[in-house]
């Protein structure tokens, strides 16, 4: 067995997208010896992923816990932002707001029950006409029925923010070992060049979490999304300022600008186990959908489909706690990986410390899955 030497408490990171990022990176600032398991960081699902900071557009009746969590999360997004600029680098934010668009009679139908949530639990979001949409973002389609106004729902360039995060992480001297983990065991990780003792391991492989833990096998599964990049031509309009989300036809979409010109058009969403492959239907329904939304990508250039597995829990909040001792679980984040990436890694930095985890964190507790499993 080979033993890392480092001071401080030694953790195993399992799995480098932005929850396994930020954990390494949020733990060696607090001092901890980290090192970072992953055959390919910065890749899989974070890099496939829109970059919404959406706790408000994502929310529905019956998911307040995953409402607070993300909300809890968006609150520290500012000064995780402003620390990784410091480690790292800029990931930058896009602090412009949300629309959500509704396209035809049951999609404005289904936007009004949203809106109707929001005003009940006191979120802040205003239904408005097509008129006052398309002013707020001038190049939408002039069919869409109604919007709700979202402003506090943000976004990130989830590529800038990967290649920040690798960065702050090498600056606090994580250590990356560039291969899978077969297995995980208290107070050890088991690779194919051998074992390696640690005093934690935090499990934070997305969608492959189930299959480290027996525990997690039936509490963990990958959710298929695919998504496009398209970029503006010089002779076309611009991609919206802000992000735009849409219900076309019971479906939803969204287009996330980049600065560069680019937009990420996403996302598909259904179970196919770990296929990755992009299908030619995800591609024509993804594309006809923002065409109707937002005409002008008609013309802009295709440069990029993707696939990517978002890992899902049964009831849509993540994993966030202690499995046994030296075990730390962070996975089933679902569609909010990168919004729920400052209040997971803060919630593991607190067990890894024996703290309280923050508390809307304390509901993503592994024990209510279990629980549930086991009747
Ligand atoms: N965060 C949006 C998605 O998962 O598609």
């Amino acid at each position: 067995m080979t033993t890392d030497t480092r001071n401080g408490a030694r953790v195993a990171v399992v799995g480098g997208g932005v929850i396994g990022l930020s954990v390494a990176w949020r733990a060696a600032a607090a001092g901890h010896a980290v090192t970072l398991f992953d055959p390919k960081p910065a890749a899989g699902a974070s890099w496939v992923a829109g970059g919404m900071l959406a706790p408000v557009a994502e929310a529905w009746p019956g998911e307040e816990a995953v409402l607070e969590l993300g909300e809890e999360s968006l609150a520290r997004w500012p000064r995780f932002v402003r620390e990784l600029t410091t480690d790292g680098a800029d990931p930058v934010m896009n602090t412009a707001g949300t629309v959500i668009a509704a396209w035809d009679p049951g999609d404005a139908a289904q936007l009004e029950v949203l809106a109707g949530y929001l005003r009940r639990v006191g979120r802040g979001a205003e239904l408005v006409d097509r008129r006052q949409l398309r002013k707020r973002v001038p190049g939408l389609s002039s069919r869409l029925r109604i919007g709700l106004w979202v402003p506090g729902d943000l976004a990130v360039d989830n590529r800038k923010l990967l290649r920040a995060l690798q960065r702050a992480c090498d600056h606090r001297g994580v250590r990356f070992r560039h291969e899978w983990v077969e297995a995980v065991e208290p107070a050890t990780v088991r690779t194919g060049s051998g074992e390696f003792a640690y005093d934690e391991v935090v499990l934070a492989a997305g969608a492959r979490t189930g299959m480290l833990h027996r525990e997690l096998k039936d509490l963990v599964r990958p959710l298929k999304g695919e998504i496009l990049r398209l970029r503006a031509r010089r002779t076309s309009l611009p991609p919206p300022p802000l992000t735009v989300r849409a219900v076309v036809e019971n479906r939803p979409l969204y287009l996330v600008p980049r600065t560069d010109g680019e937009v990420v058009v996403g996302a598909t969403q259904y179970e196919a186990g770990f296929d990755e492959t992009v299908a030619a239907g995800g591609v024509r329904e993804l594309l006809d959908a923002a065409e109707r939304v937002y005409p002008s990508v008609a013309e802009y250039e295709l440069t990029e489909a993707a696939a990517g597995l978002r890992s899902a829990s049964t009831d849509n909040l993540p994993l966030i706690g202690r499995l046994s001792d030296g075990v730390i679980v962070a996975t089933g984040h679902y569609r909010n990986g990168l919004l729920h990436a400052p209040v997971t890694a803060d919630a593991v930095v607190a067990l890894l410390e024996d703290d309280e985890p923050p508390g809307a964190a304390r509901a993503a507790d592994p024990a209510r899955a279990r629980k549930e499993a086991s009747v």
